[in-house]
Order: C-alpha cells, then structure tokens, then sequence
C-alpha cells in the first residue's frame, strides 16, 4: 500500500454539491473517500454514485450500524448493495454479520469513539475496569474478530495493541488525527499521522484538518507525508 491510499477523507458536508467539489479537488492526493451520517442523511444513498463518479478510488460507507439484528443486516445487505468498499456496525454488534456475505465491503468494527476519554465512559456507567479506553477498545477488538470482521476503527493511542491483538492483516483505522498542533475540536483521543501509522494503523481518518485548512491539498499532502514517515518507523516485517 502507498502512503496515499492510507489516507481517508472524512465527506463531513451537507450536499452532494459540495461533497463532489471536495473529491475532485482531493481525489489525487486522497486513498478513500468516506461518506458518513451527516452526508448519506443529508444527500440520500445517491451520493455514493456521485462520490465515484466524482474520482474517488475506494468508498468507506461510515454509518456504524447499531440496532436489532434483523434491522442491522437489512441495513447492512442495503450498504453493501451500493457498491462500497468500506462499511463500519459497532464492534459489539458485529456477530450479527458473521455468516453474511457483503460481497466486496469489508466491515470494520467502531470499538469505542475517538470523542470520548475516561471521564465520559464513567459517565457513561462503565465500570472503572473499562473505563480505561484501551480496555474496552481490546475487548471490542476482540470480539470484531471473532466475527470475522476485516478490522477495526479505534484511535492512535490504541493502534499499537490491537495490532497486536489482530495481526499484520488487520484494518486498523484511527480517526482523532490531527497535526502536531491542531486543534482537537470535539475528539479526545488524538495523535498526528506519524504516530498513529508508526503504532500500527492501516489507515487514518482525516476531516477538519483538511476540510477547513487554507489550502487543503497542501493539509492533505502533509498528511500523506506524515503516512510515509510514520510508515518509515515501523519495524522491519
Ligand atoms: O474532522 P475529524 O478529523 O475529527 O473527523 C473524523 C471523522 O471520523 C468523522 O467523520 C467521524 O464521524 C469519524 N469517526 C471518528 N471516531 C470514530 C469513528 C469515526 O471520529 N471512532
């Protein structure tokens, strides 16, 4: 894999207008483009196909299902249909697809949101055991595998365990990315490129960062460029 198809691209805009605009702009320095909520909620399922068409190379459709069974795989069947190369249910619920086949999508297990830290998961009700993100990350991971999942989205700080864990042919996706001196915004868990891909990760998610930068093609190749140092710092396969 190059540094650049490790990049993925957070679509985090209200129209396909605007979402077409982006890939075109991004498409070469950009691996995957991922659609999520806001997107696919705002422009409907159609936006996928104007995503492509648009220039990009691999799709990640991040809806993090979490429902019923019946519920999860209709919506999964559903997500596969549309022809994406990425799909992402929550960890925990990932068994509900083991026996399904989703043609080319590979699914990723969300263990725990980069957005949140110790203090929200006691909030939350965790017991202190488990309020220790990497904790419940590897306990979600787990159980990700086991379901046969492709891999995982867990943040940077996690990325060197759950390698670990899963093995060299694992996803490990981390979003939380952020430049040495980037603001955080609402995520809590983050790390710079070079960090995240040096602990393990197969891929990074960056939004903001570029969608927001003066000029994103330079914020998106300096991201590229932190891929490739990180990729430098891991140790001989
Ligand atoms: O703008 P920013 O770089 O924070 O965007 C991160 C993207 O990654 C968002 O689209 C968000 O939905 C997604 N994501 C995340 N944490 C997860 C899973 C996905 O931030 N655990």
């Amino acid at each position: 894999m190059t540094p650049r198809e490790s990049l993925i691209f957070a679509l985090d805009v209200d129209n396909a207008d605007d979402a077409e605009n982006l890939v075109r702009l991004l498409a070469p320095e950009v691996g995957v483009f991922k659609v999520g909520l806001e997107l696919f909620v705002a422009a409907g399922p159609e936006v996928v196909e104007r995503v492509r068409r648009a220039g990009a190379r691999a799709i990640f459709l991040d809806l993090k299902l979490h429902d019923i069974p019946a519920t999860m795989r209709s919506a999964a069947r559903a997500a596969a249909g549309l022809g994406v190369d990425l799909i992402t249910c929550h960890a925990d619920q990932a068994g509900i697809f083991a026996d399904m086949d989703l043609g080319k999508a590979r699914l990723l297990g969300v263990t725990v949101l980069t957005s949140l830290g110790p203090g929200e998961l006691e909030a939350m009700g965790y017991p202190p055991e488990l309020c220790d993100p990497q904790a419940l990350v590897l306990k979600r991971a787990s159980l990700a595998l086991t379901a046969g999942c492709a891999g995982v989205v867990c943040s940077g700080h996690e990325a060197n365990a759950v390698r670990n864990l899963l093995g060299p042919d694992a996803l490990i996706v981390c979003p939380g990315i952020r430049p040495a001196s980037g603001e955080a915004h609402d995520q809590k868990r983050v790390m710079t490129p070079e960090r995240a891909v040096a602990a393990g990760a197969s891929h990074i998610v960056v939004g903001r960062p570029i969608r927001t930068a003066a000029d994103p093609v330079a914020a998106a190749q300096a991201m590229v460029s932190g891929i490739a140092r990180g990729l430098a710092q891991r140790p001989p396969a």
